[in-house]
Protein backbone atom coordinates (compact mmCIF):
# COMPACT_ATOMS: atom_id res chain seq x y z
CA UNK A 1 0.00 0.00 0.00
CA UNK A 2 1.34 3.29 -0.83
CA UNK A 3 1.27 5.83 2.15
CA UNK A 4 3.19 8.66 0.81
CA UNK A 5 1.03 11.48 2.22
CA UNK A 6 -1.42 13.23 0.02
CA UNK A 7 -2.14 17.04 1.27
CA UNK A 8 -5.05 18.86 0.99
CA UNK A 9 -3.13 22.23 -0.34
CA UNK A 10 0.91 22.44 0.39
CA UNK A 11 2.82 25.00 -1.40
CA UNK A 12 4.46 24.52 -4.40
CA UNK A 13 7.48 26.42 -4.46
CA UNK A 14 10.08 26.57 -7.42
CA UNK A 15 13.90 27.70 -8.16
CA UNK A 16 12.73 31.09 -8.68
CA UNK A 17 11.09 31.47 -5.37
CA UNK A 18 14.60 30.41 -4.32
CA UNK A 19 16.41 33.00 -6.36
CA UNK A 20 14.20 35.86 -5.02
CA UNK A 21 14.58 34.74 -1.49
CA UNK A 22 18.59 34.80 -1.50
CA UNK A 23 18.61 37.67 -3.40
CA UNK A 24 16.74 39.36 -0.58
CA UNK A 25 18.98 37.65 1.90
CA UNK A 26 22.20 38.23 0.28
CA UNK A 27 21.24 41.95 -0.36
CA UNK A 28 20.53 42.65 3.83
CA UNK A 29 17.34 43.96 3.52
CA UNK A 30 16.02 40.40 5.65
CA UNK A 31 14.26 43.48 7.93
CA UNK A 32 10.84 44.42 7.77
CA UNK A 33 10.18 45.81 4.22
CA UNK A 34 12.63 46.28 1.58
CA UNK A 35 12.81 46.68 -2.89
CA UNK A 36 10.93 43.26 -2.67
CA UNK A 37 7.69 44.38 -0.51
CA UNK A 38 7.60 47.46 -3.19
CA UNK A 39 7.71 45.34 -6.19
CA UNK A 40 5.18 42.68 -4.66
CA UNK A 41 2.71 45.73 -4.03
CA UNK A 42 2.81 46.97 -7.40
CA UNK A 43 2.95 43.69 -9.32
CA UNK A 44 -0.22 42.40 -7.47
CA UNK A 45 -1.98 45.13 -7.85
CA UNK A 46 -1.42 45.06 -11.67
CA UNK A 47 -2.02 41.55 -12.02
CA UNK A 48 -5.71 42.20 -9.92
CA UNK A 49 -6.23 45.04 -12.06
CA UNK A 50 -5.86 47.72 -9.18
CA UNK A 51 -4.39 51.05 -8.26
CA UNK A 52 -2.66 50.20 -4.94
CA UNK A 53 -1.49 47.19 -3.04
CA UNK A 54 -0.42 47.19 0.88
CA UNK A 55 1.60 44.06 1.62
CA UNK A 56 0.79 42.66 5.36
CA UNK A 57 1.26 40.04 7.42
CA UNK A 58 -1.85 38.04 6.71
CA UNK A 59 -5.70 38.41 5.19
CA UNK A 60 -6.92 38.75 8.22
CA UNK A 61 -4.68 41.79 9.27
CA UNK A 62 -5.90 43.51 5.85
CA UNK A 63 -9.69 43.16 6.53
CA UNK A 64 -8.80 44.27 9.86
CA UNK A 65 -7.34 47.70 8.18
CA UNK A 66 -9.99 47.33 5.60
CA UNK A 67 -12.75 47.71 8.07
CA UNK A 68 -10.82 50.45 9.70
CA UNK A 69 -10.27 52.47 6.63
CA UNK A 70 -14.03 51.86 6.08
CA UNK A 71 -14.87 53.63 8.84
CA UNK A 72 -16.05 50.74 11.31
CA UNK A 73 -16.15 50.87 14.85
CA UNK A 74 -17.78 50.42 18.02
CA UNK A 75 -21.13 49.15 18.27
CA UNK A 76 -21.26 49.05 13.96
CA UNK A 77 -22.97 46.39 12.12
CA UNK A 78 -21.02 44.55 9.08
CA UNK A 79 -22.50 41.78 6.92
CA UNK A 80 -20.55 38.94 6.34
CA UNK A 81 -21.17 35.77 4.80
CA UNK A 82 -21.77 33.03 7.31
CA UNK A 83 -20.14 30.20 4.83
CA UNK A 84 -16.53 31.41 5.86
CA UNK A 85 -12.96 30.94 7.49
CA UNK A 86 -13.04 33.04 11.03
CA UNK A 87 -10.83 34.97 9.57
CA UNK A 88 -13.01 36.85 7.62
CA UNK A 89 -15.22 37.51 10.79
CA UNK A 90 -12.87 38.29 13.96
CA UNK A 91 -11.72 41.41 12.32
CA UNK A 92 -14.91 42.82 12.95
CA UNK A 93 -14.96 42.06 16.70
CA UNK A 94 -11.54 43.60 16.93
CA UNK A 95 -12.82 46.91 16.00
CA UNK A 96 -15.64 46.69 18.70
CA UNK A 97 -18.25 45.83 15.61
CA UNK A 98 -21.25 43.30 15.74
CA UNK A 99 -21.00 40.68 12.72
CA UNK A 100 -24.63 40.06 11.31
CA UNK A 101 -24.01 36.77 9.42
CA UNK A 102 -25.49 36.19 6.00
CA UNK A 103 -26.31 33.39 4.36
CA UNK A 104 -25.35 31.30 1.28
CA UNK A 105 -26.91 30.43 -2.08
CA UNK A 106 -26.12 26.90 -3.35
CA UNK A 107 -25.02 27.94 -7.14
CA UNK A 108 -22.26 30.12 -6.15
CA UNK A 109 -21.94 28.89 -2.25
CA UNK A 110 -21.28 32.91 -1.41
CA UNK A 111 -23.55 35.54 0.03
CA UNK A 112 -27.16 35.28 -1.30
CA UNK A 113 -28.04 38.38 -2.39
CA UNK A 114 -31.72 37.97 -1.65
CA UNK A 115 -31.14 37.41 1.95
CA UNK A 116 -28.72 40.35 1.63
CA UNK A 117 -31.26 42.33 0.28
CA UNK A 118 -34.40 41.93 2.92
CA UNK A 119 -31.69 42.44 5.43
CA UNK A 120 -30.94 45.74 4.10
CA UNK A 121 -34.25 46.73 3.71
CA UNK A 122 -35.09 45.60 7.05
CA UNK A 123 -31.98 48.06 8.92
CA UNK A 124 -32.70 50.43 6.07
CA UNK A 125 -36.40 50.71 7.87
CA UNK A 126 -35.42 50.92 11.41
CA UNK A 127 -32.98 53.46 10.40
CA UNK A 128 -29.72 52.20 10.78
CA UNK A 129 -27.50 50.74 7.84
CA UNK A 130 -24.80 48.36 8.43
CA UNK A 131 -21.36 50.44 8.33
CA UNK A 132 -19.85 47.85 5.18
CA UNK A 133 -21.02 44.10 3.91
CA UNK A 134 -18.12 41.61 3.62
CA UNK A 135 -18.60 38.93 1.18
CA UNK A 136 -16.39 36.41 0.57
CA UNK A 137 -15.00 34.49 -2.85
CA UNK A 138 -15.20 31.01 -1.58
CA UNK A 139 -12.80 27.93 -2.82
CA UNK A 140 -11.80 30.55 -5.61
CA UNK A 141 -15.01 31.30 -7.21
CA UNK A 142 -16.72 35.01 -7.20
CA UNK A 143 -19.57 35.63 -5.69
CA UNK A 144 -22.85 36.89 -7.82
CA UNK A 145 -21.05 40.35 -7.80
CA UNK A 146 -23.55 42.21 -10.39
CA UNK A 147 -26.40 41.53 -7.79
CA UNK A 148 -24.13 42.15 -4.94
CA UNK A 149 -22.91 45.63 -6.39
CA UNK A 150 -26.05 46.70 -7.34
CA UNK A 151 -27.62 46.03 -3.62
CA UNK A 152 -25.03 47.59 -2.23
CA UNK A 153 -24.77 50.47 -3.84
CA UNK A 154 -28.15 51.25 -3.81
CA UNK A 155 -28.27 51.32 -0.08
CA UNK A 156 -25.10 53.12 -0.28
CA UNK A 157 -23.28 50.48 1.72
CA UNK A 158 -19.29 50.33 1.07
CA UNK A 159 -18.38 46.48 0.12
CA UNK A 160 -15.36 44.97 1.33
CA UNK A 161 -14.62 42.32 -0.53
CA UNK A 162 -12.66 39.10 1.16
CA UNK A 163 -11.03 37.34 -2.07
CA UNK A 164 -8.08 35.56 0.94
CA UNK A 165 -9.34 32.30 -1.16
CA UNK A 166 -10.04 33.60 -5.06
CA UNK A 167 -6.59 34.78 -6.27
CA UNK A 168 -7.33 34.94 -10.29
CA UNK A 169 -10.66 33.88 -9.93
CA UNK A 170 -12.84 36.08 -12.21
CA UNK A 171 -16.60 37.22 -13.15
CA UNK A 172 -17.72 38.64 -16.02
CA UNK A 173 -14.04 39.31 -17.26
CA UNK A 174 -13.23 40.83 -13.81
CA UNK A 175 -10.92 39.69 -11.47
CA UNK A 176 -11.47 38.29 -7.84
CA UNK A 177 -10.21 41.83 -6.19
CA UNK A 178 -11.96 44.76 -8.25
CA UNK A 179 -15.10 44.21 -6.51
CA UNK A 180 -14.95 46.07 -2.90
CA UNK A 181 -14.13 49.54 -2.50
CA UNK A 182 -11.15 47.88 -0.53
CA UNK A 183 -10.54 44.45 -1.28
CA UNK A 184 -7.81 41.94 0.28
CA UNK A 185 -5.70 38.41 -0.41
CA UNK A 186 -4.03 36.03 1.62
CA UNK A 187 -1.13 34.09 0.96
CA UNK A 188 -0.94 31.94 3.75
CA UNK A 189 0.88 28.28 3.29
CA UNK A 190 -2.11 26.71 1.58
CA UNK A 191 -2.99 29.45 -0.75
CA UNK A 192 -2.13 29.13 -4.79
CA UNK A 193 -0.05 32.26 -4.18
CA UNK A 194 1.93 32.25 -0.60
CA UNK A 195 4.17 34.09 1.16
CA UNK A 196 4.46 31.63 4.10
CA UNK A 197 1.99 33.92 5.81
CA UNK A 198 0.63 37.46 4.54
CA UNK A 199 -1.91 39.66 2.92
CA UNK A 200 -2.17 42.54 0.54
CA UNK A 201 -4.66 44.83 0.58
CA UNK A 202 -6.56 46.60 -2.51
CA UNK A 203 -7.48 49.92 -2.96
CA UNK A 204 -7.54 52.15 -6.03
CA UNK A 205 -7.44 55.68 -3.58
CA UNK A 206 -4.05 56.54 -3.09
CA UNK A 207 -4.43 58.02 0.07
CA UNK A 208 -6.09 55.32 1.84
CA UNK A 209 -3.32 53.33 1.16
CA UNK A 210 -1.06 55.26 2.39
CA UNK A 211 -2.97 55.51 5.33
CA UNK A 212 -3.21 51.55 5.70
CA UNK A 213 0.51 51.19 5.55
CA UNK A 214 1.13 54.40 8.37
CA UNK A 215 -1.39 52.02 10.81
CA UNK A 216 0.31 49.33 9.83
CA UNK A 217 3.61 50.11 10.40
CA UNK A 218 2.70 51.28 14.40
CA UNK A 219 1.54 54.98 12.74
CA UNK A 220 4.76 56.10 13.27
CA UNK A 221 4.66 60.21 12.89
CA UNK A 222 7.05 61.55 10.39
CA UNK A 223 8.99 62.84 12.93
CA UNK A 224 13.15 62.13 13.92
CA UNK A 225 11.69 60.48 17.25
CA UNK A 226 9.15 57.81 17.47
CA UNK A 227 5.95 60.03 17.88
CA UNK A 228 2.50 58.24 17.55
CA UNK A 229 -0.76 60.36 16.94
CA UNK A 230 -2.84 57.07 16.30
CA UNK A 231 -3.29 53.90 17.56
CA UNK A 232 -1.11 51.40 15.66
CA UNK A 233 -0.75 47.91 14.69
CA UNK A 234 2.56 46.00 13.79
CA UNK A 235 1.22 44.33 10.18
CA UNK A 236 3.45 45.14 7.62
CA UNK A 237 5.05 42.35 5.44
CA UNK A 238 8.53 41.24 5.14
CA UNK A 239 10.88 41.64 2.74
CA UNK A 240 12.00 38.05 2.44
CA UNK A 241 8.47 36.73 2.65
CA UNK A 242 7.46 39.39 -0.38
CA UNK A 243 10.13 38.10 -2.40
CA UNK A 244 8.95 34.43 -1.85
CA UNK A 245 5.78 35.83 -2.67
CA UNK A 246 6.78 37.88 -6.16
CA UNK A 247 8.49 34.10 -7.86
CA UNK A 248 4.93 32.52 -6.89
CA UNK A 249 3.11 35.21 -8.74
CA UNK A 250 4.95 34.44 -11.70
CA UNK A 251 3.47 31.09 -11.68
CA UNK A 252 0.08 31.65 -10.68
CA UNK A 253 -1.44 31.07 -14.26
CA UNK A 254 0.26 27.72 -14.64
CA UNK A 255 -0.43 26.89 -10.95
CA UNK A 256 -4.35 27.99 -11.81
CA UNK A 257 -4.55 25.78 -14.98
CA UNK A 258 -3.14 22.86 -12.79
CA UNK A 259 -5.97 23.15 -10.56
CA UNK A 260 -8.20 23.37 -13.01
CA UNK A 261 -6.90 20.54 -14.41
CA UNK A 262 -6.97 18.30 -11.31
CA UNK A 263 -11.09 19.50 -11.04
CA UNK A 264 -11.37 18.38 -14.52
CA UNK A 265 -10.04 15.08 -13.16
CA UNK A 266 -12.16 14.44 -10.15
CA UNK A 267 -15.11 15.55 -12.09
CA UNK A 268 -14.32 12.87 -14.86
CA UNK A 269 -13.55 10.10 -12.14
CA UNK A 270 -16.36 10.96 -10.42
CA UNK A 271 -19.35 11.89 -12.40
CA UNK A 272 -20.95 8.77 -12.48
CA UNK A 273 -21.07 8.15 -8.96
CA UNK A 274 -24.73 8.53 -7.76
CA UNK A 275 -25.22 10.98 -4.70
CA UNK A 276 -21.82 12.99 -5.72
CA UNK A 277 -22.16 16.55 -7.11
CA UNK A 278 -19.30 18.67 -7.37
CA UNK A 279 -19.03 22.65 -6.82
CA UNK A 280 -19.21 23.92 -9.96
CA UNK A 281 -19.15 27.53 -11.98
CA UNK A 282 -22.81 28.34 -11.99
CA UNK A 283 -22.01 29.66 -15.58
CA UNK A 284 -19.11 28.98 -17.67
CA UNK A 285 -19.73 32.43 -19.33
CA UNK A 286 -19.60 34.51 -17.17
CA UNK A 287 -17.47 32.50 -13.56
CA UNK A 288 -13.84 31.48 -14.03
CA UNK A 289 -13.07 29.64 -10.91
CA UNK A 290 -9.16 28.62 -9.87
CA UNK A 291 -10.96 25.99 -8.15
CA UNK A 292 -8.64 26.64 -5.60
CA UNK A 293 -9.86 23.64 -3.72
CA UNK A 294 -11.96 21.45 -5.63
CA UNK A 295 -15.10 20.17 -3.29
CA UNK A 296 -17.55 17.71 -3.70
CA UNK A 297 -21.44 17.27 -1.64
CA UNK A 298 -22.23 13.84 -0.72
CA UNK A 299 -25.95 12.84 -0.60
CA UNK A 300 -25.34 9.74 2.14
CA UNK A 301 -28.48 8.41 0.84
CA UNK A 302 -27.32 8.39 -3.03
CA UNK A 303 -24.15 7.00 -2.19
CA UNK A 304 -24.47 4.89 0.39
CA UNK A 305 -22.11 6.73 2.67
CA UNK A 306 -21.78 10.23 4.07
CA UNK A 307 -18.77 12.51 3.74
CA UNK A 308 -17.26 11.75 7.06
CA UNK A 309 -17.03 8.33 6.32
CA UNK A 310 -15.02 9.54 2.94
CA UNK A 311 -12.53 11.85 4.79
CA UNK A 312 -11.80 8.86 7.23
CA UNK A 313 -11.24 6.66 4.53
CA UNK A 314 -9.05 9.37 2.99
CA UNK A 315 -7.25 9.88 6.17
CA UNK A 316 -6.73 5.92 7.00
CA UNK A 317 -5.32 5.93 3.68
CA UNK A 318 -2.66 8.98 4.48
CA UNK A 319 -4.59 11.29 2.49
CA UNK A 320 -5.75 15.05 3.89
CA UNK A 321 -9.67 16.01 3.27
CA UNK A 322 -11.20 18.33 5.05
CA UNK A 323 -15.04 19.12 5.85
CA UNK A 324 -16.25 22.67 4.35
CA UNK A 325 -15.63 25.51 6.52
CA UNK A 326 -18.15 24.87 9.77
CA UNK A 327 -20.60 28.40 9.01
CA UNK A 328 -20.00 30.90 11.52
CA UNK A 329 -23.39 30.92 12.91
CA UNK A 330 -22.78 27.20 14.40
CA UNK A 331 -19.45 28.62 16.15
CA UNK A 332 -20.09 28.59 19.33
CA UNK A 333 -18.13 32.02 19.58
CA UNK A 334 -20.47 34.00 17.12
CA UNK A 335 -23.92 32.14 18.48
CA UNK A 336 -24.74 35.73 19.62
CA UNK A 337 -24.77 37.28 16.58
CA UNK A 338 -27.83 38.77 14.85
CA UNK A 339 -27.51 36.25 11.03
CA UNK A 340 -29.80 35.93 8.07
CA UNK A 341 -30.10 32.19 7.65
CA UNK A 342 -31.82 30.12 4.85
CA UNK A 343 -30.23 26.36 5.78
CA UNK A 344 -28.03 26.51 2.55
CA UNK A 345 -24.77 26.81 4.46
CA UNK A 346 -25.72 23.95 7.02
CA UNK A 347 -26.40 21.49 4.27
CA UNK A 348 -23.26 22.58 2.33
CA UNK A 349 -21.31 22.07 5.65
CA UNK A 350 -23.26 18.71 6.94
CA UNK A 351 -22.66 16.99 3.34
CA UNK A 352 -19.39 18.80 1.53
CA UNK A 353 -15.91 18.28 1.83
CA UNK A 354 -12.39 19.77 0.13
CA UNK A 355 -10.07 17.06 -1.58
CA UNK A 356 -6.84 17.26 -1.95
CA UNK A 357 -6.55 19.78 -4.89
CA UNK A 358 -2.40 20.56 -4.61
CA UNK A 359 -1.05 21.74 -8.00
CA UNK A 360 2.19 19.45 -7.13
CA UNK A 361 -0.37 16.24 -7.35
CA UNK A 362 0.46 13.52 -9.80
CA UNK A 363 -2.09 11.51 -11.85
CA UNK A 364 -1.26 8.61 -9.73
CA UNK A 365 -2.20 11.03 -6.56
CA UNK A 366 -5.13 11.73 -7.90
CA UNK A 367 -6.14 8.40 -8.76
CA UNK A 368 -5.22 7.08 -5.16
CA UNK A 369 -7.74 9.32 -4.08
CA UNK A 370 -10.70 8.56 -6.31
CA UNK A 371 -9.74 4.62 -5.35
CA UNK A 372 -10.36 5.50 -1.88
CA UNK A 373 -13.57 7.51 -2.54
CA UNK A 374 -15.04 4.83 -4.48
CA UNK A 375 -14.53 2.03 -2.19
CA UNK A 376 -16.49 3.93 0.16
CA UNK A 377 -19.58 3.10 -1.57
CA UNK A 378 -18.85 -0.82 -1.72
CA UNK A 379 -17.42 -0.90 1.78
C1 LIG B 1 -12.03 33.45 3.30
C2 LIG B 1 -10.83 33.79 4.12
N1 LIG B 1 -10.78 35.00 4.70
C3 LIG B 1 -9.72 35.38 5.43
C4 LIG B 1 -8.65 34.55 5.62
C5 LIG B 1 -7.54 35.00 6.48
O1 LIG B 1 -6.33 35.03 5.85
P1 LIG B 1 -4.95 34.80 6.69
O2 LIG B 1 -4.92 33.35 7.05
O3 LIG B 1 -3.89 35.21 5.74
O4 LIG B 1 -5.02 35.70 7.87
C6 LIG B 1 -8.67 33.27 5.03
C7 LIG B 1 -7.60 32.34 5.15
O5 LIG B 1 -6.74 31.93 5.32
C8 LIG B 1 -9.79 32.87 4.28
O6 LIG B 1 -9.85 31.65 3.73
Amino acid sequence: MTTSRIYLSRPHVSLRERELLLDAFDSNWVAPLGPHVDAFEAETAAYIGRGYGCALSSGTAAIHLGLKLLGVGEGDEVFVSTLTFSGSVNPICYLGARPVLIDSESETWNMDPNLLESALKERAAKGSLPKAIVPVDLYGQCCRWDEIADICARYDVPILEDSAEAQGASYKGRRAGQFGRVSILSFNGNKIVTTSGGGMLLTDDESAARKVRFWATQSRDPAPYYQHSELGYNYRMSNLSAAVGRGQLEWIDERIARRREIFGFYKKALDDMPGVSLMEEPDRNEWFSTKWLTCILVDPEKFGADREAIRLALAADNIEARPIWKPMHLQPFFAGCDRAISGVADGIFRDGLCLPSCSDMSDEDLERVVKVIRGCRTS
